[in-house]
């Protein structure tokens, strides 16, 4: 009898029930958790934030509950608050007060983002700042570059501002900065700037495959970002295509990318995956604002218990390869995770 079991022993399959019975590592929470693969900590979350202009300014964005845009003093007591509960890292999206052809914002010495970035340097030194590179918050047409008269947006025009962007930032005391723009060659351009000033240290977590997603529209109406005409599908990718997704995170390693980023997180959880496999480089996910959004609206209406789903969710990613989740959920994740512990 017992021959004829260990004869039928194959990796695979339950032919050797009665004997086998995973439900035995299942039947306590201690067990459970002793057999636990993959589990979250809130320093592997950076928390976003919309940074404006003003004093004592909190304006709550619709369609992401609980986020907001918030001045300079209020954005470093919630990064205050973030570093208490063990998240070590911010992204900065900044809200200029105008905007213009060519994005001059994002590069203003004196602009939101670097602003914004010195004065949590100087409040919160060990806090990890990293900047969003792009010029779509700060173009009056709202597009991610140079944009031509044809309606297409020049590649090469716009990675001189990029750089300069980049530089601007690192100059503010940037820890990393993030290119999120999806123009060919904006790594290698960034890092020659960076390092031309004196910024060799500062390293680019590159937003690599970076899909034209419906699951911006949130972060768009937070950031005011909404092309005016057109969409970004002639630069973002198509969220189609793994095999491309593979050459940008190729491309990206190559031109020096010290992190590769993979957006959106959920519904592209084969290309964390396949990047996780193919780099021992350090692999973010962005858990944007749309996934944000629905799990939100749903936990509003009562469909779903807004603790546990988004645990679940943030738990996929991490599994999926994740070493870094940029979420809007790090601050309420940390405080669940310190109250489990
Ligand atoms: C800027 C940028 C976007 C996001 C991050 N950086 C918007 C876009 O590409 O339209 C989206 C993040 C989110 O939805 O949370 N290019």
């Amino acid at each position: 009898m017992s021959e004829l079991r260990i004869e039928r022993a194959t990796p695979t399959g339950n032919a050797l029930f009665p004997t086998v019975r995973p439900r035995r590592l299942r039947r306590t929470p201690a067990l459970r958790e002793l057999v636990r693969e993959t589990s979250l900590r809130p320093a592997d979350f950076v928390y976003p934030v919309f940074v404006t202009h003003g004093r004592d300014v909190r304006v709550p964005i619709d369609p992401m509950p609980g986020q907001a845009q918030l001045s300079i003093d209020n954005l470093v007591r919630e990064a205050a608050e973030a570093q208490q509960l063990g998240i070590r890292a911010v992204l900065l999206f900044g809200l200029p007060p105008t905007k213009d052809g060519l994005g001059s914002g994002a590069y203003d010495p004196d602009g939101i983002i670097q602003q914004a970035t010195s004065a949590l340097k100087q409040a919160l030194p060990d806090v990890v700042v990293v900047t969003d590179v792009c010029l779509c918050e700060y173009t009056d047409h709202g597009h991610c570059g140079v944009l031509l008269d044809d309606g297409t947006v020049a590649n090469d025009a716009t990675l001189e501002l990029l750089a300069r962007t980049a530089v601007s930032q690192a100059d503010a005391g940037a820890d990393v900065v993030a290119p999120s723009a999806m123009m060919d060659g904006q790594v290698t351009a960034i890092r020659a700037a960076l390092d031309a000033a004196g910024h060799e240290d500062v390293p680019v977590m590159a937003y690599a495959s970076k899909m034209a997603s419906a699951f911006y529209g949130p972060f768009r109406v937070a950031a005011g970002s909404t092309p005016r005409s057109g969409d970004r599908k002639a630069y973002q990718m198509d969220g189609a295509n793994a095999r491309e997704a593979m050459r940008e995170l190729h491309q990206d390693a190559a031109e020096g990318a010290d992190i590769l980023m993979v957006k959106p997180a959920l519904a592209y959880l084969d290309v964390i995956a396949r990047a996780r496999d193919a780099f021992d480089l350090p692999i973010a996910a962005y858990n944007v604002s749309g996934e944000y959004a629905m799990l939100k609206a749903a936990a509003a209406n009562g469909w779903l218990d807004e603790r546990s789903a988004m645990l679940e969710t943030l738990t996929s990613i991490k599994r999926a390869g994740a070493d870094i989740i940029i979420t809007y959920f790090a601050r309420d994740a940390a405080r669940l995770l310190r109250s489990d512990a």
